[in-house]
């Protein structure tokens, strides 16, 4: 064992497993087995950012940006191309098909017999979510898992993964929740609410071990792995998403600039560069980038199936 395995396994020693921790692993485990034996892909999702709490009785945390649009969007873009979904994503963060439907209590109105009836402009999207919420329900395609803290996030991804193994090379990871590279250790955190009458506080945050190196090599070593590296400085992003490949040997990284996610990024392999832009046409025309990018990792998946067996 490494020295980065061996952090990540004290790591799990020390921190306490999400609570119904028992049942959704059973969940996971149902729904992988399910899928399986019918031969479906299956792609966990990661989606959301991960809170960092301050005390373990959680009045305070530390937070980040992501909503969530990234990973709600590319599992509906799953779904439509027939693989199993689990979504394992940051608790009321957007969700796949009822991210369409923004404020709900302005969608209705009560018709003068008292029925709850949607309002006329809005027929046509909640007709269109329901549709294939329904459908995907009817299916049993999409499995929803939900995590706060990074602590819950890790012990997820990693049940996810143990439960995959038997995928082999059928499975994706598509790893673009925004994790915290930082966090304060279980046995260094207060029970109680930290007290402002003790003055100003100093907070000292440690490095979480990085998961994909136990992920690639010893969780999921059959499959085929999809990081994202998140940059603001866009020198800085081709370079470092190349430095992870070499860390973790993994297949790819989707590489994106925080202020233009939306509209560019990059699929990078060890040895290739594809940029992918929505145009101002197609985003007009409502397109999202994710279509793009999961209409391009559906097909590199089916090669590399191809390629291992
Ligand atoms: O949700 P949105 O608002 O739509 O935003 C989408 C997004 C910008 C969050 C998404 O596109 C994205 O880039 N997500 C990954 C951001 C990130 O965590 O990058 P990173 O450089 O910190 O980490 C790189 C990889 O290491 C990640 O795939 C992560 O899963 C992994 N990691 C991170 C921390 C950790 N302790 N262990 C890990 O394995």
């Amino acid at each position: 064992m490494d020295l980065s395995s061996a952090e990540c396994e004290d790591f799990f020693r020390n921190t306490a497993v999400p609570e119904h921790f028992a049942e959704t692993s059973s969940d996971i485990s149902q729904f992988v087995t399910k899928h399986n034996e019918v031969g479906r892909k299956i792609v966990l999702v990661t989606s959301g950012g991960t809170t960092v709490p301050l005390e373990s009785r959680t009045v305070r945390y530390i937070d980040n940006f992501s909503v969530g649009t990234r990973g709600s969007v590319s599992a509906e873009e799953f779904l439509k191309r027939g693989y199993a979904v689990i979504f394992l994503h940051r608790l009321r963060s957007l969700e796949p098909f009822s991210r369409h439907l923004g404020n709900v209590i302005d969608m209705f109105t009560i018709t003068p017999d008292g029925q709850v009836s949607v309002k006329s402009e809005y027929t046509c999207v909640v007709a269109s979510c329901v549709t294939q919420y329904e459908s995907v329900k009817k299916n049993g395609t999409l499995l929803r898992v939900t995590f706060t803290s990074v602590h819950e996030y890790l012990h997820l991804l990693r049940v996810c993964s143990q439960c995959l193994q038997v995928m082999g090379s059928k499975v994706m990871l598509y790893l673009a929740a925004a994790v915290s590279d930082f966090h304060i250790p279980a046995s260094q955190m207060p029970e109680h609410k930290i007290q402002s009458s003790d003055g100003d506080l100093t907070l000292t945050l440690q490095l979480v071990p990085k998961m994909l190196k136990p992920l690639v090599k010893n969780w999921l070593p059959q499959a085929f792995i999809v990081s994202f590296k998140l940059e603001t400085d866009s020198h800085l992003l081709i370079e470092k998403s190349r430095k992870a490949l070499l860390a973790y040997k993994h297949q790819l990284v989707v590489a994106n600039l925080l202020d233009k996610r939306k509209t560019e990024v990059v699929l990078v392999t060890m040895t290739t560069e594809q940029p992918i832009v929505l145009l101002p046409d197609e985003q007009a025309a409502g397109k999202e980038i994710e279509e793009k990018i999961v209409c391009e990792l559906t097909k590199y998946h089916s090669e590399f199936c191809e390629n291992s067996v």
